[in-house]
């Protein structure tokens, strides 16, 4: 069971203190803690001060309109140039930016000089195209150095983007389309995944045939698959066209500190996806800051690999923009890590000899799954320091990353943070924190979290509690596009009695008596299934706009693998009934929700049933069924209006 149970968990007493590799020469210290602690604004304006700044600022935090903060607002800088042309300036354009291995076996090598004129070419197009600062512009890619490309173009640009995970289905890159009114689809003709191509222009194709909005003028078209696809000559445009032709002069404009800079939708507790908005000088410093101290990166030897889709947050931050800013050299892959074999990630590894690697805790378990030989075919030595995001790791599965892949030797930093967070909020620091498997451990230096009852009091250890960020931060979320109040509502209302305005997360957590934080799970609608955020609640909108549906309950249920699985409950029209088989029906519906959300959504399960557990006032009570669902014996009914249908479903799951 992944699942972190207090109980498991208190009862964990392995301890790992800092290798002695790291203790002299970690890029972090422990004088790190005692600056944030001394002045938590003077150490966060001194990090900002690593990157370059076109105006200096000379105010760097502005909190006078809580929850809306601005960080460095009087100073500008451009964030594509501090990611690139610093770096080609510093003398080291020949430098590698990016191996990138593609799924078939083919690959590049990219240098910072290179990496420099592709974006400054991108930029010169998509200015061609009409794109101007504060454009939004959509970014549905494979992972290709062409999606990293892209998002260093728009920034170059003061332009926004919205990147949209290539597994999301037409229905959910238009409603993302039209919701931001992005001007401008930056796609592929398709990306190879899992031995084969998976197409993406004609998604984008019927996104746009569907859109409600129209605010798409063009569509620019990396060749990546060689797919058959169908063009628009107004409108589509293709990259070797337009990109490889376009000067490579390109001179950075300044923009203000709090210019935005991406729009990435998370699902919330409702149906609709939220745009989570981030702005520009304080996310790129918190991002470069945690990774260059939670990964002790060195930039003139390290190999830095993060296994995550340009898709999601971690992709912005520690593929993009973290790793970029700070000069660093790193594996981006495009494909599964079983393609064409299971020991794709370690052949990767050996090859291109990486030193840091940074992955979710279900690939973990997945490998764990398949045996210890598959890595060990492989030379992972060069491996000494591993990181883990995205849910909770298990204690188990600690060990065994840290054994099997790590040599028993490396350090492990379970790094804890959100989409909305934007960089890394609770981690160990490599040279300087004793290392408990299981445990996120401390908040990073210059960052407050507390741990509060329902009633915003403390909890004390051992008690559990709900996880609240009680200062502002400087990568966090500055608003969601276009509804701030659901932003104040969602984030801020939890705890609005309290003095100070304190940041709801929605993570259950608990400290123990040595302030080491343990992360419990979402407390809300919100599941995570594979390290991916899913909202129960847009899965049962997705199931009840079938026809044949009447009513749906959908539940997070545990998963040995993949931390929480889908697992959907639903009634049929009476009028259905007859017409096709319980299994019938759900084929049917997990096709539906693939079409309606995307494939990361479809159930494991969908269970057909007659009558759903109610309360007395109608609401579902999911808990209830959560217990079916892991198969435990079922709570506490009494408030249940009918306390005979948990039997009825119960006897129905073991038919
Ligand atoms: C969960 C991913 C435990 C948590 C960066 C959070 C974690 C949600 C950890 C955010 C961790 C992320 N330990 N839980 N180390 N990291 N989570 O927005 O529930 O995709 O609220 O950001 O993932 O997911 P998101």
């Amino acid at each position: 069971m992944p699942s972190n149970s207090i109980d498991s968990l208190l009862h964990e007493e392995r301890r790992f203190p800092p290798p002695e590799e790291f203790t002299g020469s970690a890029v972090a210290t422990g004088a790190l803690y005692e600056r944030a602690a001394e002045d938590r604004l003077a150490f966060w304006a001194e990090q900002a001060r690593e990157l370059h700044w076109d105006t200096p600022f000379t105010e760097t935090l502005d909190w006078s309109n809580p929850p809306f903060a601005r960080w460095f607002a009087d100073g500008t800088l451009n964030v594509a140039y501090n990611c690139l042309d610093r770096h080609v300036i510093a003398g080291n354009g020949d430098r590698v930016a990016i191996h990138w291995e593609g799924e078939p076996g083919d690959s590049r090598t990219i240098t910072y000089a290179q990496l420099t004129d592709e974006v400054k070419r991108a930029a010169n197009v998509l200015t061609s195209l009409g794109i101007e600062a504060g454009d939004r512009v959509a970014i549905y890619m494979p992972m290709i150095p062409e999606a990293t490309v892209a998002m260093l173009a728009v920034a170059r640009i003061g332009a926004v983007h919205s990147v949209i995970f290539g597994g999301f289905s037409a229905d959910s890159l238009r409603d993302r389309i039209d919701d931001a009114g992005a001007k401008l689809v930056i796609t592929a003709d398709g990306g190879w995944r899992k031995g084969a191509v998976l197409p993406l222009k004609p998604t984008v194709d019927s996104a746009l045939a569907k859109s409600a909005k129209n605010t798409v003028t063009n569509v620019l078209v990396v060749k990546r698959g060689e797919n058959e696809i169908e063009w628009t000559d107004t409108r589509d445009v293709w990259w070797h066209d337009t990109v490889h032709g376009a000067s490579a002069e390109h001179e950075a404009q300044p923009f203000e500190a709090e210019q935005p800079l991406f729009i990435l939708y998370t699902s919330g507790t409702t149906g609709k996806p939220k745009g989570i908005l981030h702005t520009s000088g304080g996310y790129l410093t918190q991002a470069s800051f945690t990774h260059r101290n939670v990964f002790d990166l060195k930039p003139e030897t390290d190999v830095f690999w993060c296994t995550a889709d340009v898709g999601w947050v971690t992709g912005h931050s520690y593929v993009v923009y973290g790793p970029l800013a700070n000069g660093a050299t790193q594996v981006m892959y495009e494909g599964v890590p079983d393609s064409p074999a299971p020991g794709r990630w370690w052949k990767i590894i050996e090859k291109y000899g990486v030193t840091i690697l940074y992955a979710a805790p279900t690939a973990i378990r997945t490998f764990m799954k398949l045996g210890r030989e598959i890595p060990q075919a492989s030379d992972l030595s060069s491996l000494r320091l591993l990181g883990s995001v995205g849910e909770p790791i298990n204690p188990e599965a600690w060990i065994w990353y840290r054994d099997i892949i790590g040599a028993g030797k490396t350090p492990i930093v379970d790094t804890w943070w959100q989409t909305e967070t934007g960089a890394i909020m609770i981690s160990a620091l490599p040279g300087v924190t004793t290392l408990k498997p299981g445990s996120a451990q401390t908040p990073i230096p210059g960052i407050s979290i507390d741990v509060l009852g329902e009633d915003g009091t403390r909890v004390d250890p051992p008690n559990g509690g709900l996880l609240v960020v009680s200062e502002p931060w400087p990568s966090m979320l500055r608003g969601i596009w276009g509804d701030p109040e659901r932003f104040k509502e969602t984030y801020w209302s939890k705890f609005a009695a309290l003095e100070g305005s304190k940041y709801f997360a929605g993570d259950g957590a608990h400290v123990d008596t040595d302030g080491d934080i343990w992360l419990l799970g979402r407390v809300d609608d919100v599941m995570n299934i594979s390290g991916h955020r899913l909202s129960t609640t847009e899965i049962e909108s997705a199931l009840v706009s079938h026809p044949i549906v009447a009513e749906a309950a959908v539940v997070g249920a545990a998963d040995e693998t993949t931390g929480q699985a889908v697992v959907a409950f639903v009634i049929l029209r009476s009028k259905q009934a007859g017409k096709q088989t319980a299994d019938e029906a759900s084929t049917l519906l997990r096709t539906h929700v693939g079409q309606q959300i995307g494939a990361i959504a479809k159930p494991r399960q969908i269970f057909v049933v007659n009558e759903l557990p109610k309360t007395r006032s109608g609401k579902i009570m999911r808990r209830l069924l959560q217990d079916v669902a892991e198969g435990r014996a079922i709570g506490d009914t009494t408030t249940l209006a009918d306390t005979s249908v948990m039997q009825i479903i119960s006897d129905k799951m073991k038919a």
